[in-house]
């Protein structure tokens, strides 16, 4: 029996029961827009990047469960519109400086907003007051540009054993914090090869000696738009 279908901006994507939208939409070569959702890891639902129309009403394309018929829009003016609020909304609560970032070009964060059009901040800017972690040996922690997805936060708990992050604080004072009597990465067991060290999709969690290796300019979305990269979005956190 061929797989059941729900319909995506008018086009058929067939599912296997059990799949998020999302899930299902990836796995078919389809970009939804989103930041917290990686396909190793249950859904977070929070960056609410990926919200989609799911027969007239809202809901997170991560969350989702796809059924048959079921009739989602995700590419339409509207929802981009708010995707692309949502963007300045992230761009101006934390310090994302792209040219000076080791990240730009393979910033999840960055792509997006291209993708959206987003070209400018828009609102005014925050500019809070964040430090940089740079105790640890063989990794560097520059919290400006976190973007609170928790995808560090459930790698170091699910997959290295180790809750080496945790998010402290509420509301705007909503702040990623280290897992360790002085607060600094140093005095964790983080090592760089933990999956927590290469799942950041910003600039927040870097290596140390490796800045610039590869120039920017000639990075996985210089190439091409993060749309047409859909298949790849498993290996996104890999590009340092
Ligand atoms: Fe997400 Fe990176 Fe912030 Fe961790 S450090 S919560 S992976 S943006
Ligand atoms: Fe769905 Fe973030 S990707 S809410």
């Amino acid at each position: 029996m061929p797989d059941p279908c729900f319909s995506l901006d008018g086009e058929d994507v067939p599912f296997i029961p059990g799949e998020t939208v999302l899930q299902a939409a990836t796995r078919a070569g389809h970009y939804i827009p989103h930041l917290c959702w990686h396909p190793d890891f249950p859904a977070h639902g929070s960056c609410r990047l990926c919200s989609v129309k799911v027969d007239g009403r809202s809901g997170a394309a991560c969350t989702v469960r796809a059924a048959p018929g079921q009739e989602v829009q995700s590419n339409t003016e509207e929802l981009n519109g708010h995707r692309k609020t949502l963007l300045q909304m992230m761009f101006v609560e934390g310090n994302h400086f792209c040219p000076s970032c080791e990240k730009s070009g393979n910033c999840l964060l960055q792509a997006t907003a291209y993708q959206m059009g987003m070209e400018g901040p828009h609102f005014e800017e925050f500019y809070p007051d964040r430090p940089v972690d740079a105790s640890h040996p063989d990794i560097m922690l520059d919290f400006n540009r976190c973007i609170l997805c928790e995808l560090c936060v459930r790698a170091s708990h699910a997959v290295d054993g180790k809750d080496v992050f945790a998010i402290g604080g509420h509301g705007i004072g909503t702040h990623l914090l280290v897992n360790s009597e002085s607060g600094k990465l140093a005095d964790t067991t983080m090592t760089l090869d933990d999956r927590a060290a290469d799942i950041c999709p910003v600039g927040v969690i870097l290596p140390k000696r490796r800045g610039f290796v590869i120039p920017i300019g000639q990075r996985r979305y210089d190439a091409k738009p993060v749309s047409e990269q859909v298949q790849g979005a498993q290996s996104q956190d890999s590009v340092q």
